[in-house]
C-alpha cells in the first residue's frame, strides 16, 4: 500500500496525542526508523500550537511535520485524512462519543487504525458492528493500544510463551501506579461508561451471542476471585479488583480460543494501593460517578468539576510533565499452570496446577507516557509485521493482532520492560 504517509496521530492537540508527538521522536530513534508522520486534529491552528510546544520542549525542530485538519463531526474530512496514511494513531476521546466515526473511515479507505480506548461500549461495539467489513477490507483496527490494556494483554501471552512446553491455567495481575494524577480525558470516558451501562449490557449480549456463538469455556481449577478489597502480604500491599483491563483480556482469550483452538487463560487484575486512604478515596470517588453518572445534570457536574469529586486527582489540565516523568509503575503477574509437556493439549487434566509463573512488566515513566509508547510500537508492528498477523485483518485486541509478532522486544527497547521473575 503505498501512502503519502505511514503515520498520522490524530487528536495530536489532546493531553495523550501531544505525548504522542513527543514519543513519535523518541520511538523513532530508539528504532532506527525514518518514517513519514502527520498530526492531524481539528483545528489547524491549535495543532500547529501543540506541534510547535512540543518541538520546544523536546528541542527538536519539528516544522517539517505536515498538519491536517480533520473533525469527527465532517464524514468527508476523516476520509480525505485517513486516504493519506497507512496506519491512523486515533487519540480522540471518549471513544464512545467520537470513535465510531473514525473507525468506519479506515475501513472504508482501507486504512489501519491503532487506539488507546478503554470503553467497553466502543471497543465491543466495534467488534460486533465492524468487524467483518475489517476483515473483508484486509484492514487492521486494534483497539486498547494504551497502558490500560496493553501490559496486561501481552503479558499474558509473554507468560505462556515462557511457560511452554507446559500451559498457564490462570494469571493474576498487580498493577502498582506510584501517581493517580489523570487528566479529564480518562475521568470522562469513565463517565460515559458508567452513565450508559445500560448499553453495555445489552452490547456485551449480542457480541457474546451473536459473535461468541455463546461459547463459554469451562475450568475444572478456575480462578478463585473476589470483590472485595484484600491485603497482600506478599506484595505488601492493599488489592482492589479492577474490572477494566480484566475484560478485553478475557476477550482476546476467548477470541483465541474460538478462532485459534487455543485454551483460554483466565485472567483477573487488581490495583494495590499503598495506603488504607487511598482505598477510602477511591471508593468514595467511585460512589460519587456511580451516583451521579445516573442523571444528565449529575454527569455535568462531574465533568465540570474532577478535581472535587477525586479529591484533586484528576484535572482539566492533567498531570504536571513534572508529575509524569517522576511516576512509574510496576505490573506483577502471577500464572499458575501444568508443567508438563503437552499439558495445553489436554482438556481434562486432573491434577491441580503444579507449577507457578511471575513476571514484572515496569514502566520508567507515568502511565501517559507508557500509553503513548505503547500506542505507537502498536502501529510500527501493524507496518512491519502485519504480513505475520493470524487474520486478514478485523476489529482485533492487541493480544489478537499482535500474538505472533516482536511487539514485546520494541516495548522493551522503548522503557516498558519485560522479564521474568520467578519460574
Ligand atoms: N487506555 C489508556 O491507557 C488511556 C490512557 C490515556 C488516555 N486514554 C483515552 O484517550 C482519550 C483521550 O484522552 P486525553 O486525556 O488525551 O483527552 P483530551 O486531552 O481531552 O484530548 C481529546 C482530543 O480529542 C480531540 N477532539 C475532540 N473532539 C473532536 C472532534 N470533533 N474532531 C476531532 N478531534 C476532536 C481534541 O481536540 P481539541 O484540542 O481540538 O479539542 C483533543 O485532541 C480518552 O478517551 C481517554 O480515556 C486511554
Amino acid at each position: 500500500m503505498e501512502r503519502e504517509f505511514d503515520l498520522i496521530i490524530f487528536g495530536a492537540t489532546g493531553y495523550t496525542g501531544r505525548y504522542c508527538i513527543e514519543y513519535m521522536v523518541k520511538c523513532l530513534q530508539n528504532e532506527a526508523r525514518s518514517y513519514k508522520w502527520a498530526v492531524a486534529g481539528r483545528s489547524e491552528y491549535k495543532v500547529r500550537r501543540a506541534k510547535d510546544e512540543v518541538s520546544k520542549l523536546i528541542e527538536n525542530d519539528l516544522s517539517s511535520i505536515p498538519v491536517i485538519v480533520a473533525d469527527v463531526k465532517d464524514e468527508q474530512s476523516l476520509e480525505n485524512m485517513c486516504r493519506r496514511c497507512k496506519v491512523l494513531l486515533n487519540c480522540v476521546g471518549p471513544y464512545r462519543d467520537y470513535g465510531e466515526p473514525v473507525t468506519k473511515a479506515c475501513i472504508q479507505t482501507s486504512t489501519h487504525q491503532v487506539d488507546v480506548a478503554g470503553e467497553p461500549q466502543y471497543t465491543e461495539k466495534m467488534q460486533l458492528l465492524y468487524f467483518k467489513d475489517a476483515e473483508n477490507a484486509n484492514v487492521y483496527i486494534v483497539n486498547c493500544c494504551g497502558f490500560g490494556i496493553i501490559p496486561f494483554d501481552m503479558g499474558v501471552h509473554y507468560l505462556e510463551d515462557k511457560f511452554k512446553p507446559g500451559h498457564v491455567n490462570s494469571v493474576e495481575a498487580f498493577i502498582d501506579i506510584d501517581s493517580y494524577a489523570g487528566n479529564h480525558g480518562s475521568w470522562d470516558s469513565v463517565i460515559g461508561i458508567l452513565a450508559h451501562r445500560d448499553e453495555l449490557i445489552a452490547t456485551r449480549k449480542k457480541l457474546h451471542t451473536e459473535f461468541y456463538g455463546s461459547v463459554s469455556p469451562n475450568f475444572k481449577y478456575p480462578l478463585k476471585t473476589t470483590i472485595l478489597p484484600f491485603i497482600s502480604y506478599k506484595l505488601k500491599r492493599l488489592c482492589i479488583p479492577c474490572f477494566y483491563p480484566s475484560d478485553d483480556v478475557q476477550r482476546t482469550q476467548l477470541f483465541n480460543h474460538i478462532y485459534f483452538g487455543q485454551k483460554p487463560i483466565q485472567f483477573m487484575s487488581y490495583m494495590t494501593i499503598a495506603k488504607f486512604l487511598y482505598v477510602v478515596l477511591l471508593a468514595l470517588s467511585a460512589l460519587f460517578v456511580v451516583f451521579f453518572s445516573r442523571f444528565k445534570y449529575g454527569v455535568k457536574l462531574l465533568k465540570k468539576y474532577p478535581h472535587l469529586f477525586t479529591f484533586g486527582a484528576v484535572s482539566k489540565t492533567g498531570p504536571t510533565r513534572d508529575q509524569v516523568i517522576d511516576s512509574h509503575f510496576k505490573l506483577t503477574l502471577i500464572g499458575h499452570g501444568w508443567s508438563e509437556e503437552g499439558a495445553n493439549e489436554n482438556e481434562d487434566i486432573n491434577d491441580p496446577p503444579d507449577r507457578k509463573i511471575v513476571a514484572v512488566i515496569k514502566g520508567q515513566n507515568s502511565p501517559y507516557i507508557s500509553t503513548a509508547i505503547c500506542l505507537i510500537v502498536s502501529a510500527f508492528t501493524i507496518l512491519e509485521e502485519s504480513a505475520n498477523f493470524p487474520l486478514k485483518g478485523g476489529v482485533i485486541t492487541p493480544g489478537v493482532a499482535f500474538r505472533n509478532s516482536k511487539i514485546i522486544e520494541r516495548l522493551n527497547r522503548n522503557s516498558v520492560k519485560f522479564e521474568i521473575v520467578e519460574s
